[in-house]
């Protein structure tokens, strides 16, 4: 085992972890952060999608060791200081774009990594630019009209 330190939702953690082990199991099992799920576990559904150092990740695959030093951040540090709602859940809730708990955590987390790069360059970004963004999360149940609708009143501004 080995300590790790790294900045979780803003928070300086430690974390005592098997150099095997992915970021989605510590998180999960160290951590109790449970808003990223394990869906293929293979890098393909995005259903655990984390941000680290402003890059969406799939956290399945991202080896824990590889975030010594850096910043994380999960679903469960969308929440606003004083509990209001993080404009992209805003934004998810008024477009109808909340589906599932399994598929919307990853949903929102490559949704802020994107937007937060796109405010920062001032790129316009088209639909299209979106739809590809958000390419690498996967609903296997309902349609991406409203993810897309979701996403797209937050960029541009
Ligand atoms: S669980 Fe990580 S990409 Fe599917
Ligand atoms: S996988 Fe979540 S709504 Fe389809």
């Amino acid at each position: 085992m080995q300590q790790i330190s790294f900045i979780l939702n803003g928070d300086h953690v430690d974390a005592w972890v098997a150099g095997h082990e992915m970021l989605l199991d510590v998180l999960r099992d160290h951590f109790g952060l449970t808003g990223a799920k394990e869906g293929c576990g293979m890098g393909e559904c995005g259903a655990c999608t984390v941000i680290v150092d402003e890059l969406s990740i799939d956290s399945c695959l991202f080896p824990v060791m590889e975030v010594e030093g850096r910043r994380v951040e999960t679903v469960e540090g969308l929440t606003l200081p004083g509990g209001d709602m993080h404009p992209l859940q805003q934004a998810f809730l008024e477009h109808g774009a909340s589906q599932c708990g399994f598929c919307t955590p990853g949903m929102v987390m490559s949704a802020k990594a994107f937007i937060d790069d796109q405010q920062q360059s001032g790129e316009k970004a088209t639909e299209e630019v979106i739809k590809h963004e958000m390419a690498g999360n996967l609903c296997r149940c309902t349609g991406y009209y409203q993810i897309i609708e979701a996403v797209k009143s937050l960029v541009n501004k």
